[in-house]
């Protein structure tokens, strides 16, 4: 994002470090990605890869794994593959055991790894195993950096010992925090429409905005992720990271330039002016829902509890109406909704602008007259449309008749190339390369986020209410829809 050939830039890392290198993020996301800047040019020449893991691998067999991946996941760029396979290595290794970590070192040093980035794409109860083995290997020195993916901790607390652990051995500034939702194209160009146009600023707050939707829905169930789900539940999977960084760049203030404090400090305190939601708001302000057997997609699928067949109050399913208390936001509803086994993949965000203040229509136009919208899709489309008034064509005897519009940037009509839609971690993994962290989540982010989540979790726990059910493929349980339509909104659809 920065200008990375400005004076004083941070230096490029030169080897990448892949801690579960043979985990399925690695092979699904993580190598694809590799082979996509590969064949763009964008990896540092030559840079060697060195994935870690714990099977009984050698390079040649473990090439083989990497190669299957990319045959599916990224065929059209094959040469780039084997360019990327050319240069990608293995280390068996238990990295539980701090003695066993030198072996890395040693292999890094044939590898001519000096300013490695590491990359933990492993279990979080690892983290700390991992980076106080680098430390006591001494591999953890100035040039060196460290990637983590979320989630950081189960709650505030015990994000805290990890960030502290982690901490021990890299400075804040060499800590890149993966929340892949910020390396979605239409998240940075969230970023660009706020702050590229004036059109926008000016009625970005809550004299224009009558309220704001995010929805992340996913047909998906939980399934072989069953153990980790239901540790987190879609608040500690889905709020407390993704809709929390897709909340902040709508909510913030406009940062001074786009340096990685000056966007996360503008993030941070959009977390810190959330308001809480304590034990008397939470019956009023948040449904909780979890799935039961259904149909998605045409296909009857099982219930959560039937995937796992034990018993468990885990919610799959969180619909929120959260504020904001700042000048900007005062009075400005922020509905929040994400879940599992929904009846469309969709992610988005949905603007909701306040009528005009007094019609000039009369007779059947008053009521044609609907406000202007704007919509940001991410998935399954990048999309953002503007809703207009516009005078419908035509003759009527009821004088003119208006009609809403859709002035529509469709990011795959508009671009040609490329044809593909990018992976998110492409941009993370190159900026994390070149030390360029504005898109990466900061320790006070991380903690700001759990301290709300927190507050709603307890809450709930000490109202002692248990998830409403909603069948697999419909929109989540009732009260979701009373959460908005009680104050004469509706759940934006298309
Ligand atoms: C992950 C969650 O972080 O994001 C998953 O752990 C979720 O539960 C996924 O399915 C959604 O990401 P995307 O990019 O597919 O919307």
């Amino acid at each position: 994002m920065a200008d990375r050939m400005q004076a004083g830039a941070p230096e490029v890392s030169d080897g990448l470090v892949l801690f579960g290198g043979n985990g399925d993020l690695a092979l699904r996301m993580l190598f694809p990605s590799l082979c996509f800047l590969e064949a763009e040019g964008l990896l540092p020449r030559g840079m060697p890869i060195l994935a870690v893991g714990r099977s009984a691998l050698d390079d040649d067999a473990f090439r083989a794994l990497v190669r299957e991946a990319l045959g599916k996941r990224a065929p059209e760029a094959a040469a780039a593959a084997e360019s990327l396979l050319a240069r990608t290595h293995y280390s068996a290794v238990d990295v539980t055991h701090i003695n066993e970590i030198e072996r890395i070192g040693a292999r890094m040093g044939e590898l001519n790894i000096i300013r490695p980035l590491y990359y933990l794409s492993v279990s979080p109860s690892l983290y700390s195993p991992i980076c106080e083995g680098l430390l006591a290997a001494q591999l953890a020195g100035e040039g060196a950096r460290v990637v983590m993916e979320k989630p950081i901790g189960k709650d505030l607390a015990s994000s805290r010992v990890i960030n502290d652990q982690v901490q021990a051995a890299f400075s804040e500034e060499r800590i890149f925090r993966i929340d892949h939702y910020l390396g979605k194209e239409t998240v940075q160009n969230l970023i660009a429409l706020r702050f590229a146009n004036t059109l926008f600023e000016p009625l970005w707050n809550n004299l224009t905005i009558d309220h704001v939707q995010i929805t992340i829905a996913e047909t998906q169930g939980v399934g072989d992720r069953w153990p980790y789900y239901d540790e987190y539940g879609a608040m500690g999977d889905m709020v407390q990271n993704h809709m929390m960084q897709l909340l902040c760049l709508v909510a913030m203030e406009p940062p001074s330039d786009l340096a990685p404090d000056s966007v996360r400090n503008e993030k941070v305190k959009v977390l810190r002016s959330l308001r809480p939601i304590g034990r008397a708001e939470v019956a009023h302000n948040v449904v909780r829902g979890q799935y039961t057997k259904g149909v998605v997609g045409g296909e009857q699928v099982a219930g959560y509890l039937e995937e796992k067949g034990s018993d468990s109050e885990t919610e799959t399913f969180v619909a929120i109406q959260a504020h904001i208390d700042n000048w900007r936001w005062a009075g400005v509803p922020f509905y929040l909704r994400t879940g599992k086994r929904l009846p469309d993949r969709d992610t988005e965000i949905f603007i909701q602008f306040k009528g005009v203040p007094h019609s000039i229509f009369a007779g059947e136009s008053r009521e044609d007259l609907v406000p202007n919208q704007l919509l940001i899709r991410l998935q399954p489309e990048e999309d953002i449309v503007l809703r207009l008034m516009n005078q419908r064509p035509g003759l009527s005897l009821g004088g003119m008749r208006l009609e809403s519009l859709p002035l529509s940037l469709s990011l795959k009509n508009v671009h040609k190339t490329p044809a593909r839609r990018r992976i998110a971690y492409e941009r993370l993994i190159l900026d994390a390369l070149s030390g360029d962290s504005t898109l990466f989540v900061r320790r006070d982010e991380v903690e700001k986020a759990w301290e709300w989540v927190d507050g709603v979790n307890d809450a709930w726990r000490r109202a002692g209410q248990p998830p409403r059910p909603y069948a697999a493929g419909s929109w989540g349980p009732g009260g979701a829809f009373a959460l908005i339509e009680r104050e004469g909104r509706a759940w934006h659809e298309d």
